[in-house]
């Protein structure tokens, strides 16, 4: 199984988002056997919280399905996933102040678009908690989540 976990602040706004948009990739790709999905936030205060409305409210508009609680990241994450995707660069740092030693490929989420240019300009997803901007963060996370199936496909030969 490949593991992928995507990394914001709360885990209620960008990762979650990420998590079902790739997780509906997968599933339509036929890869569900193959990849595993999840999301964590690097802060606690919304551990146990379902997504913020305006994430399910971009994701109804785009028929995805997401159920998934708030969680905080955690040091086992980084020994059971392959892929660590930290929406910011304020996540990735956060993120390289915990890891002791890990096998995960950890790179900014936007890394794999910009590498294909079909993100320019932009290498961070910005935070729609406070500017309501979960429009542009969906087509960031869209091109994003489509760059990093391609990426891991061709890694892996499926
Ligand atoms: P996220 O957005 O990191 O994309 O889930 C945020 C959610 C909550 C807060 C900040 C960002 N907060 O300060 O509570």
């Amino acid at each position: 199984m490949i593991r992928v976990l995507f990394v914001c602040l709360g885990n209620i706004c960008r990762s979650p988002m990420a998590d079902a948009v790739f997780q509906d990739m997968v599933k339509k790709a036929g890869l569900s056997d193959k990849i595993e999905v999840d999301s964590a936030g690097t802060g606690s205060w919304h551990i146990g919280e379902s997504a913020h409305r305006g994430t399910l409210g971009v994701l109804k508009r785009h028929n995805i399905p997401y159920q998934g609680r708030a969680r905080q990241i955690a040091r086992a994450d980084f020994d059971e996933f392959d892929y660590i995707l930290p929406m910011d660069s304020s996540n990735l740092a956060d993120i390289q102040r915990l890891v002791k030693d890990s096998d995960a490929e950890i790179a900014p989420f936007l890394s794999y678009a910009n590498a294909a240019g079909t993100v320019v300009g932009e290498t961070d997803v910005p935070d729609p908690y406070y500017d309501q901007r979960f429009d542009y963060v969906y087509e960031l996370v869209e091109k994003g989540c489509a760059a990093l199936l391609a990426h891991i496909r061709q890694q892996y030969q499926i």
